[in-house]
């Protein structure tokens, strides 16, 4: 049931865990407002958001139903409000709105925006506020999105915030991109259900494994198994949702005795940005964590090769080229699936299902 975010102080929101923050973000009809958290999304969501998506580029491959598209929000504009790298999270939203008819504008650089001038963000989002009927924000704090939710849910101008990466903590729309991957890779073979899913690299620091591992506890006897070097593997908050869910799970450094055994292998690069120490990370050995030529000779044949990308050398190109590898698709279904985020937010579910019955 959501709950009115009006009615709680900035410091009682804060403080309240994930799981009752959530009721906060949504609207009435079960679908997020602001979109902050992997924990806003249960399986029902999920399987809503992947009808969505699947219509939406079944309708895009004609010009009339580009057409029908682009017209859908035409009259909404969203702000990309990026104080952090990115290329394909700005890029599939920036693409997603375009698909929808949505106008962008962008900060990608606070250095040239008041920002550098000593405004505070709450001013800065506020500003934005008075432009844009959206905000997609990727920041390097973590909190920092649910904060300006709550300063702009109670401003004179509310509206949603989608937290497009926030710090190491959360990365909720690239878990949707990788739950819709895994939904297709594996609709043909039984769905998403009685697998394992395995995770490499730096799964301390990266918030895609976070975000995903919760995603995945939605599913039917999903085993996650977590192989890094000790000083990167994945935190204790994770692995007290499984314990709470009753997942199982492993903890491992033996990479190449875990393959055999994975229905999806998703590899994470060293996020070394958040070394406190600089070249920290570069004293740790990751030389056992990295997949080439050798690993896909141990990898079953049903199973998935993942990556939410940027890569370095954690997966070698030449494995690019196998059927198994699904990056390149996977970051593409993230610009289907934001597509169905922003339409669901903005409320053309319906009218998108009514197009494809009669249209597709
Ligand atoms: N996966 C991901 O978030 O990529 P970018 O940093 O390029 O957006």
């Amino acid at each position: 049931m959501s709950k009115r975010i009006f009615d709680i102080s900035v410091e009682r929101f804060e403080a309240l865990p994930v799981t009752e923050k959530t009721p906060y973000l949504m609207q009435a009809d079960g679908v997020p407002y602001h979109t902050l958290f992997a924990q806003q999304f249960g399986h029902d969501l999920l399987g809503r958001l992947e009808l969505l998506a699947n219509e939406i580029r079944t309708i895009a491959k004609t010009r009339t139903g580009t057409e029908f598209l682009r017209s859908q929000v035409a009259h909404k504009r969203a702000m990309l409000y990026f104080s952090q790298p990115s290329s394909r999270t700005f890029l599939s939203f920036a693409s997603a709105c375009q698909i929808l008819g949505v106008s962008t504008g962008e900060v990608r650089d606070t250095s040239i925006s008041s920002e550098f001038k000593g405004e505070s963000r709450e001013d800065s989002v506020r500003t934005f506020s008075s432009y844009f009927d959206m905000i997609i924000m990727r920041t390097p704090e973590k909190g920092l999105a649910e904060h300006m939710a709550w300063v702009l849910s109670n401003s004179e101008r509310p509206i949603p915030i989608i937290n497009a990466g926030s710090g190491q903590d959360q990365h909720p729309t690239q878990a949707l991109l990788d739950i819709y991957t895994l939904l297709r890779s594996f609709e043909r073979g039984g769905g998403l259900r009685d697998r394992t899913v395995l995770f490499c690299g730096d799964l301390l620091r990266g918030r895609t494994v976070r975000s995903l591992s919760y995603l995945l506890t939605n599913y039917p006897n999903i085993r996650q198994v977590f192989v890094a070097p000790g000083p990167l593997q994945v935190g204790e908050d994770v692995l007290a949702v499984l314990k709470a869910k009753s997942v199982a799970y492993e903890l491992t450094d033996d990479f190449h005795a875990a393959i055999p055994h994975a229905d999806a292998v998703y590899m994470t690069r060293i996020q070394d940005e958040w070394d406190k120490d600089k070249g920290e990370s570069a004293k740790i050995d990751t030389s056992r964590f990295k997949f080439g030529l050798d690993e896909l000779k141990l990898l079953p044949q049903r199973a998935v090769i993942m990556h939410p990308l940027p890569r370095r050398d954690e997966i070698s190109t030449a494995v690019d080229s196998d059927p198994r590898a699904m990056y390149w698709r996977q970051m593409r279904n993230g610009m289907w699936i934001r597509t169905a985020l922003i339409a669901m937010t903005f409320g053309c579910e319906k009218r998108i299902h009514e197009y494809f019955r009669h249209n597709c």
